[in-house]
């Protein structure tokens, strides 16, 4: 397999990173998750864009325009003859230097890129999933993807531990979204969401999950929902690059509705499916 490392593609075995590194040592970096269906890149703009606002935000200037890593991006799949389904992952630390606090001045960004094999769960996708529900106590600038995700790592770990797939997070009863991925009530045929606020990672699913729901004549309301509103929810649903638009079927011990994906979940897959193929 070949990576990316900085602008140039080396073979994965001859990746090494110094130990002190900012994303080693702080997390001092952003990273994006990208699918592949079919040997290509679903969504690639959206996630550049999204990629280039989280390095502004904490002030990491990447070695690259736009236009230069969508054609990197491209080589890499050519170099790795990704013709099936998989996900690239890439990210950009500060860089290399002496662990101080403090942002070192003339290093360059660290960056790389690597591709593997990601097939699509279709058992959930059909049968939906189960989740648990966590306090939301990551910080305040969650619109940024950054490297920083313990609150995130134990949300999602602690959901594995109860045989779930997901934790949907909530500050104070308002829920935010989930540990990787974006959440959805469905009630009286009304989608409802967490508005794009700095509380949120501003998913690129969930922004072709708004085209459709325009396409259909669903309402999409970026309304925060509470976890009491979920006992009387008709369906709810979440969506991310790794995991579509994925039923959830149960929170914590409830059921939602009859415990099978519900109707407009189910469009809004197919739509999904349409435009990912
Ligand atoms: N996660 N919210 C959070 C906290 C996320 O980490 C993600 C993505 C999303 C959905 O974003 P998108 O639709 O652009 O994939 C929402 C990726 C997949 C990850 O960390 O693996």
């Amino acid at each position: 397999p070949v990576i990316m490392s900085q602008t140039n593609f080396v073979h994965r075995d001859n990746l090494t990173y110094p130990y002190e590194e900012r994303g080693l040592q702080f997390g001092d970096g952003v990273y994006e998750v990208i699918r592949i269906y079919n040997g290509k890149y679903y969504l690639l703009e959206e996630h550049i864009n999204r990629l280039f606002r989280s390095a502004e935000a904490i002030k990491i200037e990447l070695p690259f325009s736009k236009d230069e890593i969508t054609t990197l991006l491209q080589e890499l799949l050519e170099k790795n003859s990704m013709s099936t389904d998989g996900k690239l992952y890439m990210q950009a630390s500060r860089g290399t230097a002496p662990r101080e606090h403090t942002f070192p001045t003339d290093v360059p960004a660290n960056v790389y890129a690597y591709m593997e094999d990601f097939p699509r769960n279709l058992k959930n996708l059909s049968d939906g999933v189960s989740t648990i529900t966590r306090r939301d106590v990551r910080w305040e600038n969650c619109y940024i993807k950054s490297l920083n995700l313990l609150p995130n790592v134990i949300a999602k770990q602690e959901a594995k531990e109860n045989g779930s797939y997901e934790a949907i997070l909530h500050k104070d009863g308002v829920v935010t979204e989930c540990s990787s991925s974006n959440v959805y009530l469905v009630k009286d045929g009304k989608v409802y969401t967490h508005p794009t606020t700095n509380n949120i990672l501003h998913g690129c699913v969930r922004m072709r999950i708004e085209k459709f729901a325009r396409d259909f004549d669903i309402p999409l309301i970026e309304e925060p929902f509470s976890i009491s509103d979920i006992a009387t929810a008709d369906e709810l649903f979440l969506s991310s690059s790794t995991s579509e638009v994925l039923p959830i079927v149960k929170v914590d011990n409830d059921t939602i509705s009859n415990g099978r994906p519900g109707k407009i979940t189910k469009r809004l897959q197919e739509a999904y499916e349409l435009d990912a193929n």
